[in-house]
């Protein structure tokens, strides 16, 4: 069946009637669906969670401030609501299907959206102008991320983090804690109950050059 067809067929145009009627649910869902390993929860963050991550940001010293697997982007507006005129949102998602939704609905010039993993973050930021970020949130499902990409992310996180900046990162496994503790010596730690399911959330400063 050529793919022009495939669209035309009745069950294509249901799917394409429930996720709209879902809005970024149904986009989060869909992507869920196609690759649960990689999105890692069938839920997007709850606002509690969002209020409390973010409330350790100096927005005043903030220019550059990066997002591992922004999903939908339920993390990208409350960030762009705080950051500062001249700052910047980068996010980076493995996701094709994601980057192609926060391009589409996300208008703002401070944003930059790249189809990409979190591992290479180095050269991405390289690649938009930047050496050192101020802050870097993950909401990566670091307990089902393939072997050794864990740690070569948190490694490179921790490279790229300028002194003073934070590393935060929101987990349904306390598992992102162990290979955050292997660059950072300093971890504030919590846990965020109103969210599904709660989330164990770790800020993870990194305090020398
Ligand atoms: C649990 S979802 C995050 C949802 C969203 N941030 C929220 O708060 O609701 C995890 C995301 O990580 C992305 N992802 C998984 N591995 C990745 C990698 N190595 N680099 C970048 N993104 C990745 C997935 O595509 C997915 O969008």
């Amino acid at each position: 069946m050529s793919s022009e067809f495939a669209k035309e067929a009745p069950f294509y145009r249901l799917k394409q009637r429930v996720r709209h009627a879902l809005g970024p649910w149904g986009v989060f869902l869909q992507g869920f669906l196609k690759n649960p390993v990689m999105v890692g929860s069938i839920v997007p963050s709850s606002r509690f969670t969002i209020n409390r991550v973010l409330s350790a940001v100096d927005w005043d010293n903030t220019k550059l401030f990066v997002e591992y697997g922004p999903g939908v982007g339920t993390f990208c507006q409350p960030v762009l609501d705080r950051l500062s005129r001249d700052g910047t949102l980068l996010v980076i998602d493995l996701n094709p299907d994601f980057i192609d939704y926060l391009q589409k609905t996300i208008t703002d010039s401070r944003f930059i959206a790249v189809n990409g993993s979190a591992a290479d973050v180095e050269e991405i930021i390289r690649a938009h102008g930047h050496e050192k970020a101020d802050y870097i949130i993950s909401g990566l499902p670091f307990s089902t991320l393939p072997p050794g990409v864990g740690p070569a992310i948190a490694s490179a996180t921790y490279r790229v983090l300028r002194k003073g900046g934070a590393f935060l990162v929101y987990q349904f496994t306390p598992r992102a804690g162990d290979f955050m503790a292997q660059f950072f010596k300093r971890i504030d730690k919590g846990l965020e109950w109103i969210n599904v399911p709660p989330c164990f959330l770790f800020w993870g400063w990194k305090d020398e050059d």
